[in-house]
């Protein structure tokens, strides 16, 4: 039998950045959740420009958390007249949120009227906080999420996607570094297209080594808000 889900507990830091008590880790940067997102995962994985002309686009994401990622990415795909046809995003999170804590969460964090919009459409579609896959179209089906309610460690290895990019998210390795193993990053190239990109916060020297050893080159680039440096990259297996 599945083990039933602990949600996530939602609270802030005395800064307002949401916060973990589980992880002692936060979600997001006090700098503003929409620009790290934007900055750390679109721009990390050369969004929106990978996706446009084409006619399908999808990424995978480790830790869903707040939705954040999905919902700049949605609104950034809506708003690029450009855009792929298709857009599926699949992520994974082990301790979900309740759709009322979303919506508290979305009222102090997310401080854009197109993406708080969609936001609001997203909480209105959440599932019950129960193990396995949920699925969800958007936007006369052209947007698809496919969103996993368990553990990454156990439900990477039985996916079989085609990812055109990787967003890892996954708190700092430092807190939780069971999503940063060399079992994990050989799962996600076992989902990558050739060209798949990667971005993500940290730039950890055994993040560095578990993503070469799988087949990742990586790249040192300026962090966001006070993060000096991060990691960004593509599947390049030899
Ligand atoms: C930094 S937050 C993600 C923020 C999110 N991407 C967003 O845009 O709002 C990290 C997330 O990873 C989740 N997580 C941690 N360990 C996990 C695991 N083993 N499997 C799946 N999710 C995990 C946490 O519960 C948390 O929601």
């Amino acid at each position: 039998m599945t083990d039933p889900l602990i949600p996530a507990t939602l609270a802030f830091r005395p800064n307002g950045s949401p916060y973990s008590p589980e992880y002692g880790d936060i979600y997001h940067s006090i700098v503003g959740s929409l620009a790290q997102s934007h900055y750390v995962f679109l721009q990390g994985n050369g969004l929106p420009g990978r996706w446009q002309g084409r006619q399908a686009f999808t990424v995978l994401e480790t830790g869903f958390g707040m939705g954040i990622n999905f919902l700049t990415t949605w609104a950034a795909w809506r708003a690029d007249p450009a855009r792929s046809e298709r857009l599926h995003f699949v992520s994974i999170e082990k301790h979900p949120f309740s759709a009322d804590d979303l919506r508290r969460a979305y009222a102090v964090t997310v401080d854009d009227a197109s993406v708080l919009a969609l936001a609001d459409t997203l909480a209105a579609a959440w599932p019950a906080l129960e193990p396995g896959t949920h699925q969800f179209d958007f936007d006369d089906a052209s947007v698809t999420l496919t969103l996993i309610f368990g553990d990454a460690v156990d439900i990477l290895p039985t996916l079989r996607l085609r990812a055109d990019a990787f967003y890892l998210d996954g708190f700092a390795p430092a807190k939780n570094p069971e999503l940063w193993t060399p079992a994990i990053f050989n799962s996600l190239a076992a989902q990558a297209v050739d060209d798949a990109t990667f971005s993500t916060y940290t730039s950890a020297g055994d993040v560095k080594r578990a993503l070469l050893q799988a087949g990742f080159e990586y790249r040192k680039v300026a962090g966001f808000g006070w993060k000096r440096a991060m990691l960004v990259g593509h599947f390049a297996p030899r």
